[in-house]
C-alpha cells in the first residue's frame, strides 16, 4: 500500500516535471510568425497606431521613418503581456542592424540619411587610408567627417586606420556608415534589468562594409561629451547584445570606459550599436527596498541588543564570578553602542522629515558618534581576543575596563566634538541621474564629505585591517591547536572551530567590510547582503552571547580553565 502511494506520488511528480518543459515549448513558439501569416483580426490587439501592424517591415527608408515617428506615449509597445506589441518591438530592434547593412550595401558612394530621429552618413573609404577617421556624433545632426588634426570638443567616434588596413587585402574601397539614432522617450532598447538611462537617448552605430568587425587591436574610440553629471552617477559604455536574454540587452564585454570630467570615452574592440548608460549608484526603487530591509533589521536588532544587555545584568546578578568577566563586559559595551546606532538610524529619517535644521544636525552627530563607538568597540573586542589567545600569561592592567571605556566612549566623543565644531553635520543626499533625491539623511552634509572619508571610511578601514590580522592569527592558532590535540572528535571540532571563527568575524565587524564591495559590478547583491547582515548584527551578537554565557554546568568558569584545551575554550569564549 505504502509502495503504491509512493509510486503514485512519484509518477505524479514525473508528469508534472515533464509538463514544465512542454509548457515552455508552447510559449517559445514564434507567435510573431503566426501574426504575420494571419490577417489581423479583432482577436489581435493593436499596438498603438504606428502602421507596423501588417507584419512585414521592409528594410528601407520609409520603415525607418515610421519607426522614428512612434509617439512617446505609445506605452503598449513596452508591455510584456501584449504579444502583438512584443512582436512589433522585436521587429524594430532587429530593423536597425538590417538598416545598416542596407546603407552600406547601397550603390551610391556617398549618402546621407536625414530624417527625424535617425541621422546617418555613408562614405566610401580607401582601405589604404593613412590616417584615422573621425566623425561627429551630435544628436539630431548628420555625422560629419572631422579633421583628425583639429581639436575635437564634441561627441565623436574615431575609427583607427588599422581597422581598414586589416581588410586591405580583400578590397580597395569599403563603405563606412555612421548612424546616430534618437531612440527617444519611447523606451525601446531597454534591458529588463536596466536601471540607468541612455545619455541623450542616443544610440550610435558604426558599420564598415558588410562584415562583422570584432577583436580589433586598436579600439574604436567613442567620445561622449556631456556637462557635469550629478554626484553618484556611474557611467558605462555598453553595446546592444541581441543574444542576451529573450529580447536582447546591454552588454559591456569588449568595451572599456574612461571617465573624464565632462565626457566619457568608450574604447570598444568591435562594431555594433553603442550607447553610454548612466546608472545612479542607487536608484530610487533599490533605495526604498534597502530602507525597508534596514528598518526591519534594525528593529529586530534593537530588541535583541536590549535582550543581550538584560541577560548580562541578570547573569551578573546571579553569578558573582561574572562580575570580573572582562570579555563579557566588552560584549555588552559593543552591544550598547550597537543599540545606540540602531536607534539613531531608526530616528534619523523621521527627524529629517521634520525639516528642523538644528535637530537634523543633532541626530547627524549622534548617528556619527554611535557609529564610531561601534567601530571602536569592535577594535577593542579584537584587542581583548588578542590578549586572551596570544598572550596567554595573565598580564594585569590596572583599571583595565575603565581605560577601555575611556577609549571606546571617549575617543568617538572627541572626534564628534571636533567634527561638530566644524559645522559638518546636516543634510546628506544621494541623487539619481535626473538629479532627484533618492536618499536623504541627517548625517555629515555633502559639503563636508571629506570628513566622512577620514573619520568613517579610513578609520573603519584601519580597524578592519587590525581585526582581520587578529582573526587570522587566532584562526591559525585555533586550528593548529586542534591538530595537535586531534582525536576522535576531530571533524566535529573543525566544524566548531569554523563556526567560532565565523562568529568572531561577525563580532569583529566582518559584515561591515562588505561596504567595500558595494562599488562596481557586484554592487547590488553586496548592498543587499550588507544591509541585511548589518541591520541584524544585534541578533547575531545576542545568539553569540547566549550560546557562550547561558548558564550550563561549569560553563561560567570556562575562561579560567587550564591546560591545552583551555586555550581553545578561551578563544571561543571571547
Ligand atoms: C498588460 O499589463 C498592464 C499592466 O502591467 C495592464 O494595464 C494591461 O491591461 C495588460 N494588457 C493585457 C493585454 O493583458
Ligand atoms: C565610387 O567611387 C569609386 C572610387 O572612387 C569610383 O570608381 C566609382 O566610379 C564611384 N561610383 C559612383 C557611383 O560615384
Ligand atoms: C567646439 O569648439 C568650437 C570652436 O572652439 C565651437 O565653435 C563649438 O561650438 C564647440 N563645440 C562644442 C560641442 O562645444
Ligand atoms: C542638482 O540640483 C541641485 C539643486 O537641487 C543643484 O544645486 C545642482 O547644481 C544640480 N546638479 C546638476 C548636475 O544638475
Ligand atoms: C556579452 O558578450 C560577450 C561576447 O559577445 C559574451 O561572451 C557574454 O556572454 C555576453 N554577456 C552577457 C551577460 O550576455
Ligand atoms: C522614490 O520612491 C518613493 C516610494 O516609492 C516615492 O515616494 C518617492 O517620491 C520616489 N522619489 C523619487 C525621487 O522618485
Amino acid at each position: 500500500m505504502v509502495n503504491l502511494l509512493h509510486s503514485m506520488k512519484y509518477s505524479f511528480l514525473v508528469t508534472t516535471l515533464s509538463l514544465l518543459p512542454l509548457l515552455d515549448c508552447v510559449r517559445g513558439q514564434d507567435k510573431c510568425w503566426a501574426l504575420q501569416k494571419e490577417p489581423r483580426g479583432d482577436s489581435y490587439p493593436s499596438c498603438c497606431d504606428i502602421g507596423l501592424t501588417d507584419g512585414d517591415l521592409p528594410v528601407q527608408l520609409e520603415s525607418a521613418r515610421k519607426i522614428t515617428s512612434i509617439p512617446a506615449s505609445c506605452e503598449e509597445l513596452l508591455q510584456e503581456n501584449n504579444t502583438f506589441c512584443s512582436c512589433v518591438r522585436d521587429k524594430i530592434h532587429s530593423f536597425w542592424p538590417d538598416f545598416e547593412e542596407y546603407l552600406t550595401g547601397n550603390d551610391a558612394n556617398e549618402s546621407v540619411i536625414d530624417i527625424t530621429g535617425a541621422k546617418a552618413r555613408v562614405q566610401n573609404v580607401r582601405t589604404s587610408i593613412a590616417h584615422d577617421l573621425v566623425f561627429t556624433l551630435t544628436p539630431n545632426e548628420v555625422p560629419k567627417e572631422l579633421d583628425t588634426s583639429g581639436k575635437r570638443n564634441g561627441s565623436n567616434v574615431k575609427l583607427p586606420r588599422g581597422l581598414f588596413q586589416s581588410i586591405r587585402s580583400e578590397t580597395d574601397y569599403v563603405k563606412v556608415a555612421v548612424l546616430v539614432l534618437d531612440v527617444g522617450q519611447v523606451g525601446l532598447f531597454k534591458d529588463p534589468d536596466q536601471t540607468g538611462t541612455m545619455l541623450d537617448n542616443v544610440m550610435v552605430s558604426v558599420k564598415v562594409g558588410g562584415r562583422q568587425i570584432t577583436g580589433l587591436n586598436d579600439c574604436v574610440e567613442l567620445t561622449f561629451s556631456h556637462g557635469l553629471l550629478p554626484q553618484n552617477v556611474a557611467r558605462q559604455c555598453v553595446f546592444w547584445d541581441t543574444k542576451k536574454g529573450r529580447r536582447g540587452g546591454w552588454n559591456t564585454s569588449g568595451c572599456l570606459t574612461e571617465l573624464r570630467d565632462r565626457g566619457t570615452m568608450c574604447c570598444c574592440d568591435h562594431l555594433t550599436f553603442f550607447t553610454l548608460l548612466m546608472n545612479p549608484s542607487l536608484d530610487n526603487a533599490t533605495a526604498q527596498k534597502l530602507f525597508t530591509i534596514a528598518d526591519v533589521g534594525c528593529g529586530i536588532s534593537v530588541v535583541f541588543s536590549a535582550l543581550t544587555i538584560s541577560l548580562y545584568f541578570a547573569l551578573r546578578f546571579a553569578y558573582k564570578i561574572f562580575k570580573s568577566n572582562d570579555t563579557a563586559k566588552i560584549h555588552v559595551n559593543l552591544t550598547s553602542s550597537l543599540l545606540l546606532l540602531n536607534l539613531a538610524y531608526l530616528l534619523n529619517r523621521r527627524i529629517f522629515s521634520l525639516g528642523h535644521t538644528g535637530l537634523c544636525k543633532g541626530i547627524g552627530g549622534f548617528t556619527h558618534y554611535s557609529l564610531l563607538c561601534c567601530f571602536t568597540w569592535m577594535a577593542i573586542e579584537a584587542f581583548q581576543l588578542y590578549l586572551l589567545v596570544i598572550k596567554v600569561t595573565n598580564i594585569y592592567i590596572r583599571h583595565y575596563m575603565a581605560k577601555l571605556s575611556l577609549v571606546g566612549w571617549g575617543f568617538p566623543a572627541l572626534v564628534v566634538t571636533i567634527t561638530g565644531s566644524m559645522n559638518s553635520y546636516g543634510k546628506y543626499t544621494i541623487m539619481d541621474t535626473a538629479n532627484r533625491t533618492t536618499v536623504a539623511l541627517c548625517w555629515i552634509d555633502s559639503a563636508h564629505l571629506v570628513v566622512h572619508y577620514v573619520t568613517n571610511c579610513s578609520y573603519f578601514g584601519l580597524i578592519l585591517l587590525f581585526n582581520t590580522l587578529v582573526l587570522v592569527v587566532v584562526a591559525w592558532k585555533l586550528f593548529s591547536l586542534q591538530r595537535a590535540t586531534a582525536g576522535k572528535e576531530e571533524k566535529r571540532k573543525a566544524w566548531k572551530g569554523g563556526l567560532t571563527v565565523l562568529g568572531l568575524s561577525c563580532l569583529l565587524g566582518g559584515t561591515w567590510g562588505l561596504a567595500f564591495f558595494t562599488y562596481g559590478a557586484m554592487s547590488m547583491p553586496a548592498a543587499y547582503l550588507f544591509t541585511v547582515l548589518n541591520s541584524l548584527q544585534g541578533l547575531f551578537i545576542f545568539i553569540w552571547f547566549a550560546v557562550l554565557y547561558y548558564p550550563k554546568k561549569g560553563a561560567t568558569t570556562s575562561s579560567s580553565s587550564s591546560g591545552k584545551n583551555g586555550k581553545v575554550t578561551t578563544a571561543s569564549h571571547s
